[in-house]
């Protein structure tokens, strides 16, 4: 999209001067869909003149892109703030303004009571208004509106700006786009539906549009994002429903894709046609992150999650029969109010009868406005602090046997970085694990062939055997 429909999009008397060397920092917390977020917002930012730097201490324009899926996450951003204050008054000191900007789910879900709590922020703006950034800092320099929580009708996406080439080869060779966002399943502990709003899917000649752009500039590997990315719908040209399975078809479709993945997807919406994808995009990764929460049907369906542990193992079972070489990787709750022993063992026993390549386990943690918040809970503390650390230490074993069992194999790695020595790089497998070998740095940005020679807890190590033929057009 040309920044010039950045500026229709503007009032004109709101349009705002470029900014010769000021500098941006972006700091993201929580998911893909954030990280996704800030790097558009910091193109909406460079669109208006500012630079993205890594340092905090020489930004103009600081933005937190925040997250509230649980307490902790959103507790992190207040002593961040906290600290925030202190350079800018430092700066200040020195005659250097800074702007600072709460962005993200905390920002929609706790608006005005942010500036209560951090008087030096300037701005507050929900996940919805990233495109109205320049008009909104404007205003907020004016001492006009600060906060802009709102759902509007536009489609944001119109009117943000592309990212351009440098910024997307500075990115690096996987890139996420967003598909998706909102959520209409209403898990019963969950923010997502009030902080994101309902599930609305980008139209899809713009998503292909958005990948042709990343991979004519080196980009490789493309995760498709959404909270709930597996409700997927568009349309095509001809004005047919175009699932998600429609849409990794199209992608992997584009000359330079070399590796598709999506998250995060929800059991119920696992369709035949996205199970067969699996068996007949050969670029798609075989990994399935898939969260379940818990292994009790009781848990289950306190949760709102309106599918049993039988479903999601007959879900896996598909999934396994279509690409026998896939992975899974899984979320789960531990401590939901009123889990009993044996809710917890049902849990342990999924995840022994499973085998997951990785996994995530959180404490729940009561969020305001959800119906959960609202359940009575008669488990102590101490009770779930011993669960949680024993479900993670489970599929921390997981990990390294799935690790181990890969040793010997050849897998597709696409190399993004330099390691720490010299002749070593770092790519990623289609497991999404990291995995080092000798080779120049001329091979960041290929996929190369490599057989695992040894597996530690986090990484793996292995020789590259040979360069894929798919390799990327623009090499970074
Ligand atoms: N408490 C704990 N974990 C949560 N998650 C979402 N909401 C909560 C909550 N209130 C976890 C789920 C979800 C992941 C992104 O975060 O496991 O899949
Ligand atoms: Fe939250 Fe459930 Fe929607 Fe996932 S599917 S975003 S856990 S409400």
């Amino acid at each position: 999209m040309p920044s010039t429909t950045l500026t229709q999009s503007l009032e004109r008397d709101d349009a705002i001067a470029p900014r010769p060397g000021r500098r941006v920092f972006v700091k993201s917390f929580g998911c893909q869909m954030n990280v996704y977020d800030s790097q558009r917002m910091a193109d909406v930012a460079a669109a208006e003149g500012y630079e993205e730097t890594a340092q905090v201490e020489d930004a103009d324009l600081v933005i937190l892109n925040t997250c509230h899926i649980r307490e902790r996450a959103s507790e992190k951003i207040f002593t961040e703030l906290g600290k925030l204050r202190e350079l800018k008054d430092e700066r200040a000191q020195s005659g250097r303004a800074t702007t600072l900007v709460v962005a993200g789910c905390v920002a929609q879900a706790e608006g005005g009571e942010i500036i209560r709590r951090q008087p030096a922020v300037d701005l507050v703006v929900g996940p919805q208004s990233y495109h109205r950034l320049p008009d909104l800092l404007r205003r907020a320099e004016n001492g006009k509106a600060r906060i802009d929580t709102e759902f509007p009708l536009e489609d944001k996406f119109l009117h943000l700006p592309a990212s351009s080439p440098a910024a997307i080869r500075a990115r690096g060779p996987s890139a996420f786009v967003t598909v998706q966002e909102g959520c209409d399943k209403f898990c019963s502990f969950c923010v997502v539906p009030y902080t994101r709003g309902a599930e609305v899917s980008r139209p899809l000649s713009q998503i292909v549009e958005e990948i042709a752009r990343l991979v004519a500039s080196g980009v490789g590997e493309v995760t498709l994002i959404g909270q709930n990315v597996n409700a997927y719908h568009g349309r095509d040209a001809a004005g047919r429903d175009v699932d998600l399975a429609g849409l990794l078809a199209a992608a992997a479709a584009l000359p330079g894709v070399l590796r598709l993945r999506y998250a995060t997807s929800h059991p119920n919406d696992m369709s035949d046609s996205l199970i067969a994808a699996h068996r007949d995009i050969g670029a798609l990764a075989p990994y399935l992150h898939l969260p379940i929460q818990s292994g009790s049907d009781r848990i289950l369906a306190a949760m709102n999650r309106k599918h049993s542990a039988r479903d999601y193992l007959d879900i896996v079972a598909r999934a396994r029969r279509a690409r026998p070489d896939i992975a899974l990787s899984s979320d789960f709750i531990v401590g939901f109010p009123d889990e009993s022993d044996a809710d917890f063992a049902a849990t342990l026993a999924l995840v022994r009868e499973v085998g997951y390549a990785t996994g995530y386990a959180f404490k729940y943690s009561p969020r305001p406005g959800t119906p959960a918040a609202e359940l009575d809970d008669p488990v102590d503390e101490a009770v779930k602090t011993v669960r949680l650390a024993e479900l993670l230490a489970l599929l921390e074993a997981q990990r390294l046997a799935f690790g181990q069992s890969l040793v010997g194999r050849r897998l597709e790695v696409l190399f993004d970085k330099s390691g720490r020595r010299p002749g070593q790089i770092v790519g990623r497998s289609p497991y999404m694990q990291s995995v080092y070998a000798e080779g120049g740095a001329d091979r960041i940005g290929a996929m190369c062939s490599v057989e695992i020679i040894r597996a530690g807890a986090n990484s793996l190590t292995g020789r590259i055997v040979a360069t894929s033929s798919r390799e990327t057009g623009a090499k970074l």
